[in-house]
């Protein structure tokens, strides 16, 4: 059984509680993030930090005192629970008042809630799924406009997996105005060659933190990288496609919409950026 922590306690995951009047269970009104474990450290802990600073100041949900000792909090987690390759969950809600209103709970009396569990995924990194790559299928971008905030309104996401899973692949990429914003849990890249195309920062998409951490390598590389949007048949027509995400590091995509990209096997560039990401983010885990 897991050891999860839950407003300042480690306790068993059976015995966590959390209000029936938490504005997470009632609003969707809570942010998350989600940092991948590797060799029992935390992969780019300080940008999910930074991430999570922002969600919250966005949504001008009050900090909790723990803010400042997440670190140790997700290091007492892995150790407890003895994680070597996985995920730590971690979600802040506004905090649970003494009723349901659509009103902001006053700040001095309603304290947020903060919840983090660990997710055991041994074989995390060396998945096999990356080296067959994944297919995807495209449908409408029906969520709200402001997708930078990652907060826990994932309906649509989820429903968005429903379609991919009804529909035979492994995920959805959504599209809005005819471009591409992003994959249901992760952000979305082409290859033109030696160009590597993902769509720009705003209000569509979330700020991944792997995203950043991945274009910076690429560019490294000497890799060129474009920051636009793009459609789903210059997707069709590109060499390769990947994803990224936290719990799926760089993910090749070999078929969109039914239709083979490039190949129709993971593509040697998407591969290289797998391993840099994993062994740069290795090397500086905390
Ligand atoms: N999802 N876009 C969306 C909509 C996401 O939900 C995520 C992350 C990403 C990638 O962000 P990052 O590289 O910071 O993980 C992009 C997490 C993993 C999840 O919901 O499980």
């Amino acid at each position: 059984m897991r050891t999860v922590y839950v407003n300042g306690e480690y306790l068993p995951e059976n015995e966590a509680k959390v209000s029936i009047f938490d504005r997470g269970f009632l609003m969707a009104d809570g942010v998350y993030e989600v940092t991948s474990v590797l060799d029992g450290k935390l992969i780019d802990f300080a940008g999910h930090a930074k991430r999570l600073e922002r969600s919250l100041n966005e949504l001008d949900m009050p900090h909790p005192e723990v803010l400042p000792d997440l670190l140790e909090v997700h290091r007492e987690l892995v150790r407890l629970n003895g994680i070597d390759e996985g995920m730590i969950y971690l979600q802040i809600t506004r905090g649970a008042p003494d009723d349901r209103d659509f009103v902001f709970p006053d700040p001095e009396t309603t304290k947020p809630t903060v919840v983090l569990f660990t997710q055991n995924k041994p074989g995390l990194a060396n998945s096999p799924a990356a080296k067959k790559g994944i297919k995807v299928i495209s449908i409408a971008d029906q969520r709200w406009a402001r997708r930078d905030i990652k907060t826990v309104q994932l309906l649509f996401p989820s429903m968005g997996k429903m379609m991919a899973k009804a529909a035979g692949v492994d995920d959805a990429w959504m599209v809005e105005d005819g471009a591409v914003t992003e994959g249901t849990s992760n952000n979305a890249y082409i290859i033109k060659g030696n160009t590597i195309i993902t769509r720009h920062l705003g209000n569509e998409i979330l700020h991944g933190i792997t995203r950043a951490a991945v274009l910076r390598f690429a560019k490294e590389a000497q890799m060129q990288v474009e920051e636009r949007s793009f459609t789903i048949a210059e997707a069709q027509d590109a060499d390769e496609a990947f994803i990224t995400s936290a719990s799926t590091f760089v993910m090749p995509v070999v078929e969109v919409d039914g239709v083979a990209v490039g190949t129709g096997v993971p593509g040697p560039i998407a591969a290289r950026l797998r391993e840099i990401y994993l062994d740069e983010s290795r090397k500086v885990a905390v």
